[in-house]
């Protein structure tokens, strides 16, 4: 079971176990996360926007265009942004982190 520590927006750590191939929004829905998720992994909304940490940024699959384009309008965008209901969490990403960005609860689509 792979574990992923997730960074709120307080600084505080929350260490929470996915199933292998969960979806990382869901996995950070259950831990707490104030991600909305609101288009349920349709890449319409932005709202489930995470910073992963700079180490494990490149050992995930490459981000599709359609994914790079919505981040694009997303707040608080950095060059570590995924959307988090595009990750899967497999066996290889035991111990991701991931950032919860600033205001995450605010994002508007657009
Ligand atoms: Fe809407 Fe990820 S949940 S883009």
């Amino acid at each position: 079971m792979p574990d992923v520590r997730f960074v709120t927006e307080q600084g505080e750590i929350v260490l929470a176990h996915a199933a292998s191939g969960d979806r990382l929004l869901k996995v950070a829905q259950i831990a707490g996360m104030p991600l909305e998720g609101t288009c349920e992994g349709q890449m319409a909304c932005s709202t489930c926007h995470v910073i992963v940490a700079p180490d494990w940024f490149p050992r995930l699959p490459d981000p599709s265009d359609e994914e790079e384009d919505l981040l694009d309008l997303a707040a608080h965008v950095t060059r570590t942004s995924r959307l988090a209901c595009q990750i899967s969490v497999t066996e290889d990403l035991d111990g991701i982190e991931v950032r919860i960005p600033r205001n995450a609860h605010n994002l508007q689509i657009g």
